[in-house]
């Protein structure tokens, strides 16, 4: 028996919101951003999309890949800071969306690393109950409505999007995930971090007022500890494995800053034509990032079968983790 995943799938809004959009709601500019971030765009969800939207579609997309119907789920996991109702679960939504009457449902987050610490749990999820044949894992964010529009240092940064697996129990042996790391320091929480909105700060009209309910970081102590914590993780994750980076076909890490990314590969000696990144056109989309990315490196033919691809991500929490895949 081996846990297998069989079809992957991402969805991003309609909506493009530029850099030089940006430009004209706060205090920056193009040439910033890009420098500082690698970023020029990102897609912003509409006022009524929301993240059980966007699950679903990039579900629909994993399941067509996969040739597998919505009512032969056993299992849907969502990891997501942003669910659309604090009760129920964005999973329950997406359940109902896609018609999968049988399945277990719940949210979990991992903040950016939801997908990683998503690929364990679903596979030792699996592994473990013999119930589960058909999993849905959803890294989905709808992170404009978390963002302050008014806060340079985070508003530049994120966008919207989902990225979609679906994990199946197959008679041939071997899993698709190799390895897993995942780590985290809840020391560090208020690097990156959202006050408001939970029992501690309720949304009442003064916590609101003090714009809790939005996203914070202090961006630079961030930045310093992702690209530790990735290029560790990755060496333990490597070392779990067997391998070594030059085995590697793929450094699929979160895409949160080119800047993170370049010092990333660069540490583990993995050269820039192995790394896959698409962060310019669609920003930081926390949780989805990894699903989207892959997604498109996986449609377009440059991920092939059989490829081996590690994944690494860093996020609030702080959390972190990397994995290595056999595609
Ligand atoms: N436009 C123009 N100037 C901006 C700006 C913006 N959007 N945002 C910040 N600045 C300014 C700052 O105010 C600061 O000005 P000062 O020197 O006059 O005080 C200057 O640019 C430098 O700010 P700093 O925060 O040191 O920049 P940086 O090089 O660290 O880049 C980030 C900022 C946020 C891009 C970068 O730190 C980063 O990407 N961090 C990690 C983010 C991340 O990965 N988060 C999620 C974890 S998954």
């Amino acid at each position: 028996m081996g846990i297998k995943i069989v079809g992957i799938g991402s969805y991003v809004p309609e909506r493009v919101l530029t850099n030089f959009d940006l430009e004209k709601i706060v205090d920056t500019n193009d040439e910033w951003i890009r420098t500082r971030t690698g970023i020029q765009e990102r897609r912003i969800a509409s006022d009524t999309e929301y993240t059980s939207d966007m699950a679903e579609m990039a579900a629909r997309r994993a399941l067509e890949m996969a040739g597998s119907f919505a009512d032969q789920l056993d299992l849907i996991v969502l990891a997501t800071v942003t669910p659309d109702t604090r009760l129920p679960s964005a999973a329950c939504h997406v359940q109902r969306k896609l018609g999968a009457r049988s399945a277990a449902c719940f949210d979990f987050q991992a903040a950016c690393a939801g997908s990683v610490y998503g690929i364990e749990l679903v596979t030792a999820m699996m592994k473990n109950n013999r119930k589960y044949k058909k999993a849905l894992l959803v890294g989905c964010e709808k992170l404009s409505s978390v963002t302050n529009w008014s806060d340079r240092n985070t508003c530049v940064l994120f966008g919207d999007a989902a990225g979609a697996f679906i994990f199946e129990k197959t008679k041939e042996s071997g899993d698709t995930l190799l390895a897993s790391v995942i780590s985290a320091n809840g020391a560090d929480y208020e690097m990156l971090w959202i006050p408001g909105g939970g029992c501690q700060l309720p949304l009442t009209k003064e916590n609101v007022d003090s714009n809790l309910q939005y996203i914070r970081m202090e961006g630079n102590k961030v930045f310093k500890i992702a690209v530790t914590s990735m290029v560790n993780s990755c060496h333990e994750v490597l070392e779990a494995a067997h391998l070594k980076s030059e085995d590697i076909d793929w450094l699929i890490p979160h895409q949160a800053n080119m800047r993170i990314i370049g010092a990333v590969g660069e540490r583990l000696k993995i050269p820039t034509e192995k790394v896959i990144s698409n962060l310019w056109k669609y920003g930081n989309t926390s949780a989805a990032s990894i699903g989207l990315a892959l997604d498109e490196a996986a449609r377009s033919g440059k991920v092939k079968k059989g490829d081996r691809l590690l994944l690494t991500a860093f996020g609030g929490g702080m959390t972190w983790g990397s994995s290595i895949l056999r595609w």
